[in-house]
Protein backbone atom coordinates (compact mmCIF):
# COMPACT_ATOMS: atom_id res chain seq x y z
CA UNK A 1 0.00 0.00 0.00
CA UNK A 2 1.24 3.52 -1.08
CA UNK A 3 1.71 6.30 1.86
CA UNK A 4 -0.82 8.16 -0.02
CA UNK A 5 -3.42 5.37 -0.01
CA UNK A 6 -2.72 4.65 3.87
CA UNK A 7 -3.38 8.17 4.55
CA UNK A 8 -6.31 8.32 2.65
CA UNK A 9 -7.69 5.45 4.54
CA UNK A 10 -6.72 6.89 7.94
CA UNK A 11 -8.26 9.86 7.05
CA UNK A 12 -12.07 7.75 6.35
CA UNK A 13 -11.54 5.34 9.59
CA UNK A 14 -10.95 8.89 11.49
CA UNK A 15 -13.78 10.87 9.80
CA UNK A 16 -16.03 7.28 10.08
CA UNK A 17 -15.96 7.50 13.67
CA UNK A 18 -16.03 11.48 14.43
CA UNK A 19 -19.52 10.71 12.75
CA UNK A 20 -22.70 12.16 14.37
CA UNK A 21 -24.87 8.63 15.73
CA UNK A 22 -28.05 10.30 13.67
CA UNK A 23 -26.25 10.02 10.46
CA UNK A 24 -24.74 6.70 10.46
CA UNK A 25 -28.09 5.24 11.02
CA UNK A 26 -29.54 6.72 7.47
CA UNK A 27 -29.11 4.51 4.40
CA UNK A 28 -27.85 6.23 1.03
CA UNK A 29 -30.61 6.82 -1.41
CA UNK A 30 -30.83 3.60 -3.33
CA UNK A 31 -32.74 5.72 -5.85
CA UNK A 32 -29.77 7.54 -6.73
CA UNK A 33 -27.25 4.98 -7.25
CA UNK A 34 -29.40 3.52 -9.85
CA UNK A 35 -29.49 6.76 -11.52
CA UNK A 36 -25.97 7.39 -11.03
CA UNK A 37 -25.07 4.24 -13.06
CA UNK A 38 -27.25 5.04 -15.43
CA UNK A 39 -26.05 8.69 -16.05
CA UNK A 40 -22.23 7.05 -15.89
CA UNK A 41 -22.89 4.50 -18.81
CA UNK A 42 -24.82 7.17 -20.92
CA UNK A 43 -21.66 9.57 -20.57
CA UNK A 44 -19.44 6.10 -21.92
CA UNK A 45 -21.79 6.62 -24.94
CA UNK A 46 -24.22 3.57 -23.64
CA UNK A 47 -27.60 3.70 -25.58
CA UNK A 48 -29.83 4.06 -22.33
CA UNK A 49 -33.49 4.58 -21.97
CA UNK A 50 -34.16 5.78 -18.20
CA UNK A 51 -37.50 5.51 -16.55
CA UNK A 52 -35.85 6.60 -13.08
CA UNK A 53 -36.78 10.20 -13.12
CA UNK A 54 -38.35 11.46 -10.53
CA UNK A 55 -38.95 14.80 -11.74
CA UNK A 56 -41.52 16.04 -15.05
CA UNK A 57 -39.43 15.78 -18.33
CA UNK A 58 -40.72 19.31 -19.45
CA UNK A 59 -39.24 23.33 -18.98
CA UNK A 60 -40.27 25.19 -16.53
CA UNK A 61 -42.98 27.56 -17.85
CA UNK A 62 -41.47 30.64 -19.75
CA UNK A 63 -43.05 33.55 -18.01
CA UNK A 64 -42.06 31.48 -14.78
CA UNK A 65 -38.61 32.09 -16.25
CA UNK A 66 -39.12 35.53 -16.95
CA UNK A 67 -40.44 36.83 -13.85
CA UNK A 68 -37.35 35.05 -12.11
CA UNK A 69 -34.90 36.85 -14.79
CA UNK A 70 -36.97 40.13 -14.39
CA UNK A 71 -36.76 39.80 -10.55
CA UNK A 72 -33.11 39.69 -10.88
CA UNK A 73 -32.44 42.26 -13.18
CA UNK A 74 -34.48 44.57 -11.05
CA UNK A 75 -32.17 43.83 -7.77
CA UNK A 76 -33.79 41.49 -6.29
CA UNK A 77 -31.04 39.55 -4.73
CA UNK A 78 -31.36 40.22 -0.96
CA UNK A 79 -32.24 38.37 1.99
CA UNK A 80 -36.38 37.95 2.29
CA UNK A 81 -38.30 37.33 5.17
CA UNK A 82 -36.82 33.72 6.63
CA UNK A 83 -40.25 32.45 5.89
CA UNK A 84 -40.45 33.90 2.70
CA UNK A 85 -41.63 36.63 1.03
CA UNK A 86 -45.16 37.98 2.37
CA UNK A 87 -46.44 38.25 -1.26
CA UNK A 88 -45.89 34.40 -2.18
CA UNK A 89 -47.06 33.23 1.35
CA UNK A 90 -50.19 35.16 0.83
CA UNK A 91 -50.42 33.86 -2.76
CA UNK A 92 -49.91 30.21 -1.28
CA UNK A 93 -52.39 31.13 1.21
CA UNK A 94 -55.07 32.42 -1.50
CA UNK A 95 -54.11 29.64 -3.61
CA UNK A 96 -55.06 26.77 -0.40
CA UNK A 97 -58.52 28.66 -0.09
CA UNK A 98 -59.51 28.57 -3.54
CA UNK A 99 -58.55 24.75 -4.82
CA UNK A 100 -57.86 22.88 -1.83
CA UNK A 101 -60.83 24.51 0.91
CA UNK A 102 -57.93 25.19 3.45
CA UNK A 103 -58.06 28.21 5.59
CA UNK A 104 -54.45 28.93 6.33
CA UNK A 105 -53.40 32.53 6.81
CA UNK A 106 -50.43 33.89 5.54
CA UNK A 107 -48.41 33.60 8.90
CA UNK A 108 -49.47 30.23 9.09
CA UNK A 109 -47.25 29.49 5.50
CA UNK A 110 -43.40 28.45 5.97
CA UNK A 111 -41.69 28.77 2.15
CA UNK A 112 -39.10 26.39 2.47
CA UNK A 113 -35.94 24.91 -0.23
CA UNK A 114 -38.17 22.30 -1.62
CA UNK A 115 -41.35 20.12 -0.35
CA UNK A 116 -38.56 18.04 0.72
CA UNK A 117 -37.23 20.45 3.34
CA UNK A 118 -40.76 21.17 4.53
CA UNK A 119 -41.09 17.86 5.90
CA UNK A 120 -37.82 17.28 7.61
CA UNK A 121 -38.72 21.53 9.50
CA UNK A 122 -41.66 19.92 10.08
CA UNK A 123 -40.38 16.36 11.22
CA UNK A 124 -37.60 18.35 13.33
CA UNK A 125 -39.88 20.33 14.89
CA UNK A 126 -43.01 17.71 15.94
CA UNK A 127 -41.00 14.56 16.62
CA UNK A 128 -38.95 13.68 19.95
CA UNK A 129 -36.44 10.73 20.63
CA UNK A 130 -39.14 7.88 21.08
CA UNK A 131 -42.07 9.13 19.09
CA UNK A 132 -43.38 7.21 16.54
CA UNK A 133 -44.58 8.24 12.97
CA UNK A 134 -46.99 5.51 11.03
CA UNK A 135 -46.15 5.17 7.37
CA UNK A 136 -47.87 3.64 4.44
CA UNK A 137 -45.82 1.41 2.57
CA UNK A 138 -44.48 1.58 -0.12
CA UNK A 139 -42.97 4.72 1.15
CA UNK A 140 -41.35 7.53 -1.22
CA UNK A 141 -37.79 6.38 0.45
CA UNK A 142 -36.72 9.88 2.29
CA UNK A 143 -39.87 9.43 4.71
CA UNK A 144 -38.57 6.94 7.21
CA UNK A 145 -35.23 8.22 7.02
CA UNK A 146 -36.07 12.17 7.66
CA UNK A 147 -38.05 10.58 10.84
CA UNK A 148 -34.89 8.97 11.75
CA UNK A 149 -33.08 11.90 11.68
CA UNK A 150 -35.59 13.45 13.99
CA UNK A 151 -34.79 10.60 16.58
CA UNK A 152 -38.20 9.39 15.80
CA UNK A 153 -38.98 5.61 14.36
CA UNK A 154 -41.24 4.85 11.96
CA UNK A 155 -44.46 2.16 12.51
CA UNK A 156 -44.73 1.13 8.94
CA UNK A 157 -48.12 0.49 7.90
CA UNK A 158 -48.39 -1.75 4.22
CA UNK A 159 -51.13 -1.17 1.84
CA UNK A 160 -51.19 -4.06 -0.87
CA UNK A 161 -51.83 -4.00 -4.78
CA UNK A 162 -55.20 -5.75 -4.56
CA UNK A 163 -56.64 -2.89 -1.82
CA UNK A 164 -55.18 -0.36 -4.54
CA UNK A 165 -52.60 0.63 -2.48
CA UNK A 166 -54.42 2.76 0.53
CA UNK A 167 -54.55 1.48 3.76
CA UNK A 168 -57.27 -0.07 6.06
CA UNK A 169 -58.34 2.01 8.78
CA UNK A 170 -58.45 -0.99 10.84
CA UNK A 171 -55.34 -1.93 10.23
CA UNK A 172 -53.99 1.52 10.59
CA UNK A 173 -55.75 1.85 14.61
CA UNK A 174 -54.10 -1.69 15.15
CA UNK A 175 -50.35 -0.16 14.91
CA UNK A 176 -51.69 3.34 16.76
CA UNK A 177 -49.60 3.45 20.50
CA UNK A 178 -48.96 6.05 23.33
CA UNK A 179 -46.20 6.70 21.52
CA UNK A 180 -47.82 7.30 18.04
CA UNK A 181 -47.34 11.27 17.28
CA UNK A 182 -47.75 11.63 13.56
CA UNK A 183 -49.34 9.85 10.37
CA UNK A 184 -47.79 10.67 6.82
CA UNK A 185 -50.05 10.64 3.92
CA UNK A 186 -48.96 11.18 0.94
CA UNK A 187 -51.72 11.44 -1.75
CA UNK A 188 -51.11 10.46 -5.05
CA UNK A 189 -48.43 9.11 -3.42
CA UNK A 190 -45.18 8.29 -4.81
CA UNK A 191 -44.28 5.13 -5.91
CA UNK A 192 -47.75 3.71 -6.42
CA UNK A 193 -49.82 6.81 -7.91
CA UNK A 194 -52.79 5.74 -5.66
CA UNK A 195 -55.11 8.55 -5.00
CA UNK A 196 -56.88 8.66 -1.40
CA UNK A 197 -60.78 9.01 -1.38
CA UNK A 198 -62.74 11.80 0.28
CA UNK A 199 -64.36 8.88 2.22
CA UNK A 200 -60.92 7.18 3.07
CA UNK A 201 -59.81 10.42 4.46
CA UNK A 202 -62.69 11.24 6.67
CA UNK A 203 -62.16 7.56 8.11
CA UNK A 204 -58.40 8.23 8.94
CA UNK A 205 -59.14 11.80 10.00
CA UNK A 206 -61.94 10.81 12.64
CA UNK A 207 -58.88 7.91 13.94
CA UNK A 208 -56.43 10.97 13.66
CA UNK A 209 -58.94 12.95 16.28
CA UNK A 210 -59.27 10.15 18.52
CA UNK A 211 -56.38 9.31 18.92
CA UNK A 212 -54.50 12.79 18.97
CA UNK A 213 -52.20 12.45 16.74
CA UNK A 214 -50.87 14.53 14.12
CA UNK A 215 -50.84 14.32 10.04
CA UNK A 216 -48.98 15.46 7.78
CA UNK A 217 -50.31 15.36 4.37
CA UNK A 218 -47.50 15.09 1.35
CA UNK A 219 -49.87 16.78 -1.70
CA UNK A 220 -46.84 17.69 -3.46
CA UNK A 221 -48.29 15.66 -6.75
CA UNK A 222 -51.66 16.79 -6.46
CA UNK A 223 -52.01 18.97 -9.43
CA UNK A 224 -51.22 15.42 -11.62
CA UNK A 225 -54.56 13.37 -11.16
CA UNK A 226 -56.22 11.26 -13.91
CA UNK A 227 -59.19 9.87 -14.98
CA UNK A 228 -61.11 13.30 -14.48
CA UNK A 229 -60.62 12.55 -10.63
CA UNK A 230 -60.34 15.02 -7.71
CA UNK A 231 -57.56 15.41 -5.07
CA UNK A 232 -58.90 15.99 -1.50
CA UNK A 233 -57.09 17.65 1.33
CA UNK A 234 -57.65 16.07 4.55
CA UNK A 235 -57.51 19.60 6.33
CA UNK A 236 -60.39 20.42 4.66
CA UNK A 237 -62.50 18.23 6.11
CA UNK A 238 -63.36 19.84 9.45
CA UNK A 239 -61.59 22.76 11.79
CA UNK A 240 -60.56 19.98 14.18
CA UNK A 241 -58.92 18.17 11.93
CA UNK A 242 -57.26 20.90 10.17
CA UNK A 243 -55.84 22.20 13.41
CA UNK A 244 -53.62 18.59 13.48
CA UNK A 245 -52.69 18.51 10.37
CA UNK A 246 -49.51 20.03 8.71
CA UNK A 247 -50.23 20.77 4.70
CA UNK A 248 -47.12 20.43 2.28
CA UNK A 249 -46.75 21.51 -1.23
CA UNK A 250 -44.84 23.03 -3.93
CA UNK A 251 -43.70 23.79 -6.95
CA UNK A 252 -41.49 20.82 -8.23
CA UNK A 253 -43.77 18.37 -9.44
CA UNK A 254 -47.05 20.74 -10.08
CA UNK A 255 -44.97 23.42 -12.48
CA UNK A 256 -41.84 20.95 -13.77
CA UNK A 257 -39.85 23.38 -11.26
CA UNK A 258 -37.72 20.55 -9.45
CA UNK A 259 -34.17 22.61 -9.43
CA UNK A 260 -36.11 25.53 -8.59
CA UNK A 261 -36.40 24.57 -4.62
CA UNK A 262 -39.61 25.46 -3.28
CA UNK A 263 -41.94 24.13 -1.26
CA UNK A 264 -44.16 25.31 1.51
CA UNK A 265 -45.68 23.85 4.45
CA UNK A 266 -49.26 24.82 6.40
CA UNK A 267 -49.81 24.30 9.74
CA UNK A 268 -51.37 25.82 12.79
CA UNK A 269 -49.29 29.28 14.27
CA UNK A 270 -47.62 27.30 17.13
CA UNK A 271 -46.02 24.68 14.67
CA UNK A 272 -45.67 27.16 11.48
CA UNK A 273 -43.87 30.02 14.15
CA UNK A 274 -41.73 26.62 15.47
CA UNK A 275 -40.41 25.62 11.82
CA UNK A 276 -39.71 29.56 10.83
CA UNK A 277 -37.73 29.86 13.74
CA UNK A 278 -35.97 26.00 12.87
CA UNK A 279 -35.99 27.70 9.37
CA UNK A 280 -34.10 30.99 10.51
CA UNK A 281 -31.41 28.87 12.06
CA UNK A 282 -30.69 26.81 8.98
CA UNK A 283 -30.96 27.82 5.49
CA UNK A 284 -32.99 31.33 6.13
CA UNK A 285 -34.79 32.03 3.56
CA UNK A 286 -35.49 29.93 -0.30
CA UNK A 287 -33.68 31.41 -2.68
CA UNK A 288 -35.12 35.15 -3.60
CA UNK A 289 -35.37 35.57 -7.43
CA UNK A 290 -36.97 31.74 -7.06
CA UNK A 291 -39.34 32.87 -4.84
CA UNK A 292 -40.49 35.28 -7.75
CA UNK A 293 -40.79 32.65 -10.07
CA UNK A 294 -42.87 30.82 -7.87
CA UNK A 295 -45.30 33.66 -7.42
CA UNK A 296 -45.37 34.27 -11.46
CA UNK A 297 -46.27 30.15 -11.30
CA UNK A 298 -49.11 30.48 -9.20
CA UNK A 299 -50.54 33.20 -10.82
CA UNK A 300 -50.21 32.63 -14.48
CA UNK A 301 -49.37 29.05 -15.04
CA UNK A 302 -52.70 26.93 -14.44
CA UNK A 303 -52.68 26.19 -18.65
CA UNK A 304 -49.57 25.12 -18.76
CA UNK A 305 -50.45 22.37 -15.61
CA UNK A 306 -52.93 21.36 -17.28
CA UNK A 307 -51.30 20.60 -20.28
CA UNK A 308 -48.74 18.52 -18.79
CA UNK A 309 -51.44 17.00 -16.63
CA UNK A 310 -53.08 15.71 -20.17
CA UNK A 311 -49.59 15.14 -21.72
CA UNK A 312 -48.85 12.47 -18.30
CA UNK A 313 -52.46 10.56 -18.98
CA UNK A 314 -52.00 9.93 -22.39
CA UNK A 315 -48.24 8.50 -21.45
CA UNK A 316 -50.22 6.58 -18.40
CA UNK A 317 -52.29 4.57 -20.66
CA UNK A 318 -49.56 4.18 -23.33
CA UNK A 319 -47.16 2.70 -20.67
CA UNK A 320 -49.80 0.87 -18.49
CA UNK A 321 -51.18 -0.95 -22.12
CA UNK A 322 -47.76 -1.82 -23.03
CA UNK A 323 -46.75 -3.30 -19.65
CA UNK A 324 -49.36 -5.25 -18.59
CA UNK A 325 -49.41 -7.35 -22.29
CA UNK A 326 -45.98 -8.06 -20.43
CA UNK A 327 -46.43 -12.03 -18.94
CA UNK A 328 -44.24 -11.44 -16.15
CA UNK A 329 -45.40 -7.86 -14.96
CA UNK A 330 -48.35 -6.85 -13.32
CA UNK A 331 -48.59 -3.24 -13.09
CA UNK A 332 -50.91 -0.95 -10.96
CA UNK A 333 -52.61 1.64 -12.87
CA UNK A 334 -52.19 4.92 -10.96
CA UNK A 335 -54.53 7.52 -10.76
CA UNK A 336 -52.35 10.29 -10.41
CA UNK A 337 -48.20 11.23 -9.99
CA UNK A 338 -46.07 9.27 -12.84
CA UNK A 339 -45.40 6.17 -11.96
CA UNK A 340 -46.22 2.66 -12.78
CA UNK A 341 -45.62 0.60 -10.05
CA UNK A 342 -45.31 -3.09 -10.82
CA UNK A 343 -45.17 -6.21 -9.53
CA UNK A 344 -42.19 -8.46 -10.67
CA UNK A 345 -43.37 -11.67 -8.68
CA UNK A 346 -43.17 -13.23 -11.82
CA UNK A 347 -39.63 -12.96 -12.82
CA UNK A 348 -38.60 -14.46 -9.21
CA UNK A 349 -35.74 -11.96 -9.14
CA UNK A 350 -35.40 -9.13 -6.08
CA UNK A 351 -35.81 -5.80 -7.47
CA UNK A 352 -32.64 -4.51 -6.92
CA UNK A 353 -30.93 -7.88 -9.10
CA UNK A 354 -33.84 -7.16 -11.01
CA UNK A 355 -33.11 -3.28 -11.63
CA UNK A 356 -29.37 -4.16 -11.74
CA UNK A 357 -29.47 -6.41 -14.78
CA UNK A 358 -32.05 -4.70 -16.60
CA UNK A 359 -30.14 -2.24 -16.84
CA UNK A 360 -26.42 -3.80 -17.74
CA UNK A 361 -28.32 -6.28 -20.01
CA UNK A 362 -31.08 -4.35 -21.72
CA UNK A 363 -29.48 -0.77 -21.43
CA UNK A 364 -32.86 0.37 -19.43
CA UNK A 365 -33.01 2.42 -16.00
CA UNK A 366 -36.04 1.41 -13.49
CA UNK A 367 -36.26 1.69 -9.45
CA UNK A 368 -35.75 -1.31 -7.52
CA UNK A 369 -38.86 -1.29 -5.02
CA UNK A 370 -37.36 -2.54 -2.29
CA UNK A 371 -35.90 1.25 -2.01
CA UNK A 372 -39.66 1.71 -1.30
CA UNK A 373 -39.97 -0.88 1.28
CA UNK A 374 -41.60 -3.78 -1.09
CA UNK A 375 -38.74 -6.38 -2.67
CA UNK A 376 -41.58 -7.49 -5.25
CA UNK A 377 -41.78 -4.25 -7.94
CA UNK A 378 -40.25 -1.73 -9.48
CA UNK A 379 -40.84 1.76 -10.50
CA UNK A 380 -41.16 3.06 -13.77
CA UNK A 381 -41.10 6.37 -14.17
CA UNK A 382 -43.00 7.61 -17.64
CA UNK A 383 -41.98 11.30 -17.31
CA UNK A 384 -39.86 10.53 -20.61
CA UNK A 385 -41.57 10.79 -24.29
CA UNK A 386 -43.96 8.52 -25.87
CA UNK A 387 -41.33 7.22 -27.54
CA UNK A 388 -38.56 6.19 -25.67
CA UNK A 389 -41.97 4.58 -23.29
CA UNK A 390 -42.66 2.44 -26.81
CA UNK A 391 -38.44 1.67 -27.32
CA UNK A 392 -37.90 1.39 -23.39
CA UNK A 393 -41.06 -1.43 -22.95
CA UNK A 394 -40.12 -3.23 -26.09
CA UNK A 395 -36.12 -3.35 -24.51
CA UNK A 396 -37.84 -5.05 -20.88
CA UNK A 397 -40.27 -7.30 -23.10
CA UNK A 398 -37.50 -8.81 -24.92
CA UNK A 399 -34.99 -9.02 -22.09
CA UNK A 400 -37.95 -11.13 -20.10
CA UNK A 401 -38.27 -13.48 -22.75
CA UNK A 402 -34.03 -14.30 -22.13
CA UNK A 403 -33.86 -14.86 -18.30
C1 LIG B 1 -43.68 12.10 -2.27
C2 LIG B 1 -42.71 13.20 -2.42
N1 LIG B 1 -42.72 14.19 -1.53
C3 LIG B 1 -41.85 15.22 -1.60
C4 LIG B 1 -40.93 15.29 -2.62
C5 LIG B 1 -39.95 16.43 -2.62
O1 LIG B 1 -40.24 17.40 -3.55
P1 LIG B 1 -39.32 18.70 -3.71
O2 LIG B 1 -38.56 18.52 -4.97
O3 LIG B 1 -40.27 19.84 -3.74
O4 LIG B 1 -38.41 18.77 -2.52
C6 LIG B 1 -40.88 14.28 -3.58
C7 LIG B 1 -39.86 14.32 -4.64
O5 LIG B 1 -39.54 13.35 -5.29
C8 LIG B 1 -41.81 13.22 -3.50
O6 LIG B 1 -41.82 12.24 -4.40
Amino acid sequence: MTRSSLALQFYRTESVMKLAKRIQKVTPSLTLAIEAKAKRLKQEGVDIISFSAGEPDFDTPLQVKQAAIESLNKGFTKYTPASGMLELRKAISEKLSRENHLAYSPDQIVVSCGAKHSIYNMLQVLIEEGDEVIILSPFWLSFPEMVTLAGGTSVILKTEFENGYVPSPRALEKLITKKTKLLILNSPSNPTGAVMTKELLKEIAAIAKKHSFFILSDEIYEKLIFDGGTHYSIGSLDPAILERTITVGGASKSYAMTGWRLGFSASAKPIAEACGALQSHSTSNPTSFAQAGYLEALKTAEADVQNMRATFEKRRDLIFRLVSDIPKLKPFKPSGAFYLFTDISGTKLPSLQFADRLLDEAKVAVVPGVAFGDDHTIRISFATSEKLIEAGIVRIREWLKKI
